[in-house]
């Protein structure tokens, strides 16, 4: 039996096929349409998952939504008569795509694909729990999920048990610890529902000099719920986030987006944003920990992105064991949506657990070969064992490699299948990297991926990190891999294992043979504003763009000096800024 789940109409739309229970095919649109975070009705991703599947629209038993459009909709119809008239321009602008697209789901499902089965609506935040439970393997553990807003909830919080997932309380609209994050995104000078990870990367380099100033825009109670000071907030009646009084709170005017000068003031509200983000989350967890009674606990959400609390969480609550979904954004809500349908609905039993996110399109060596043809790239086509030689001594004579290779991840962060790859021994490699490739701003480091039984020989952490979403101390004799290392003497991990994927394991496994270093940098393959790439013909010009300087697709060995010219639009033409 296949059930489509989906997730789309606000940002970051996605799909995700179950056959039987277990999750074949996951993708986010924005991988095909090459528009970040690419809201739209997922019609490739769709196409892609029964292609991939070998089936036609007519075999889906079921197609699961993320949320309710009509509880969500009730939401805006509600804030907006509460602050009426002020929110009325606002109101009347979003009608439209509201009666044309959103409540019309069926009609979508229909005209573009031909489908006309039934279509189960679940809960944003009860989706996002799905995701994480039905995922985790955990025969039962509590449930956390805090993201900006779904239809009204913001937060919540109960226990899944085998089949079901309880949700026993929650947050309400306007009062959100995502939007709090993405007001003060934008105030920093970052695009909202876009660069909030920035956000985290440069908390590090700030001291936490205004928390006391955010705390009078957040009331943070014990157990971890909280409200938000809505006289500094416009999001729930106006265009913009906040207003002037946030920026006297504050104590200075928004950065102009994208512009303005970065300055230490915002690197300390970055900071300060920072431990405001971590109390919460580690007053929530023990909360919800201490009345559910378990030891375990799933997080998703987009708040759950924020590897830094995750870390926090970890090492504060006494967890026994934490598992996040790797996409814990909005997009991961096609999956759990699809789950929920699945185990809760139809009430199947829980027999499969996400080891790891490669679900996304995977292309062969004669497809990847027919692409560099056309290009008339230039290649070696090598053997598995030599082609893992050759990459790990390219990274280890400080070139910078891209490894494009099977199956793309699922959630945002690239895994070692999408990755650019450097060394993390390399004093300069940051600066290389940042300059060269993602044409992006100096301060963020990269993360490592590591073999996962050496992740306690490097990070203070004693579990593997398998998806890139827990940050944990270097240990101080391994603070001279500067790359991967923050001023904070923290890093983004990624572990792999040889069952999680066997090439990419190999390939950090070989180059701890040649040089003793069981640490890479990994950084997804895109320029700046680019989706990760997706198709063979996606990451030879990602690669022809930048100054990568060699690239392993599949079996194929490119170096850049090699290439023939080819002419391309600049990437920021093609993609914009984000
Ligand atoms: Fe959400």
């Amino acid at each position: 039996m296949y059930i489509l789940g989906l997730s789309c109409f606000y940002h970051d739309s996605a799909a995700c096929l179950l056959h039987n229970g277990v999750p074949v095919a996951a993708c986010d649109e924005q991988a095909f349409t090459r528009k970040k975070h690419d809201p739209d009705f997922p019609v490739q991703a769709i196409r892609w998952c029964l292609a991939t599947a070998g089936i036609e629209a007519k075999d889906i038993a079921a197609v699961a939504f993320y949320d309710k459009p009509l509880w969500k909709f009730e939401r805006m119809l509600k804030s907006q008569i509460a602050t009426f008239p002020r929110s009325f321009s606002q109101f009347i602008k979003g009608m439209p795509s509201w009666f044309a697209t959103k409540l019309r789901l069926d009609k979508l499902l229909e005209d573009d694909l031909g489908y006309k089965g039934p279509i189960f609506y679940g809960q944003h935040h009860l989706s996002h729990a799905a995701s994480a439970f039905y995922c985790s393997g955990f025969e039962e553990s509590a449930v956390l999920t805090v993201d900006g807003v779904g239809e009204w909830a913001t937060t919540s919080w109960g226990v899944g048990r085998d089949r079901r997932i309880e949700l026993k309380g929650e947050l309400r609209f306007p009062h959100s610890l995502g939007l709090l994050y993405s007001a003060m995104t934008y105030y920093i000078g970052f695009k909202v529902n876009s660069a909030e990870y920035k956000v985290m990367g440069l908390a590090p380099y700030g001291k936490p000099e205004y928390v006391d100033r955010i705390k009078q825009l957040i009331d943070i109670k014990d157990d971890g719920t909280f409200r938000l000071d809505m006289q500094y907030f416009d999001f729930d009646h106006g265009m913009r986030m906040y207003n002037e009084g946030l920026e006297r709170v504050m104590g200075q005017p928004t950065r102009p987006l994208e512009t303005g000068e970065l300055t230490q003031f915002h690197k300390d509200v970055a900071r300060s944003l920072q431990e405001v983000v971590d109390e919460v989350m580690v007053k929530l967890a023990r909360r919800v920990l201490d009345e559910t009674g378990m030891n375990k606990l799933c997080l998703a959400g987009g708040v759950a992105l924020n590897c830094v609390a995750n870390g926090h969480i970890l090492r504060q609550t006494g967890v026994q064991d934490i598992f996040i979904q790797p996409s814990a954004g909005d997009a991961g809500g096609a999956m759990g949506a699809a789950l929920w349908a699945w185990h809760d609905l139809l009430d199947k039993p829980r027999a499969w657990k996400l080891d790891q996110a490669y679900l996304g399109p995977g292309y062969s060596d004669d497809e990847v070969q027919a692409t560099l043809d056309r290009y008339g790239a230039v290649y070696t086509r090598l053997d598995r064992q030599p082609l893992l030689d050759r990459v790990a001594e390219l990274i280890d004579s400080a070139q910078v490699v891209g490894f494009y290779q099977g199956r793309m991840e699922w959630g945002p962060r690239a895994l070692g299948h999408r990755s650019i790859l450097g060394d993390a021994r390399h004093p300069e490699m940051r600066e290389i990297i940042n300059r060269k490739i993602k044409m992006r701003e100096g301060f963020r480091p990269f993360a490592p991926s590591v073999l996962e039984e050496d992740i306690g020989h490097y990070f203070e952490i004693d579990r593997p990190s398998p998806h890139m979403l827990l940050v944990a101390p270097v240990r101080p004799e391994h603070r001279n891999l500067h790359a991967i290392t923050h001023v904070d003497h923290s890093a983004r991990i990624q572990s792999i294992n040889r069952e999680q994927d066997a090439l990419y394991y190999d390939l950090i496994a070989t180059f701890k043979q040649r040089t003793g270093c069981s640490v890479v940098i990994n950084t997804s393959m895109n320029v700046r504003g680019e989706p990760i790439v997706n198709t063979p013909d996606d990451a030879y010009r990602c690669f022809m763009r930048t100054e990568m300087d060699a690239i392993a697709m599949g079996s194929f060995l490119l170096l850049k000096s090699d290439q023939p010219r080819l002419e391309l639009k600049s990437a920021q033409e093609e993609f914009g800024l984000d």
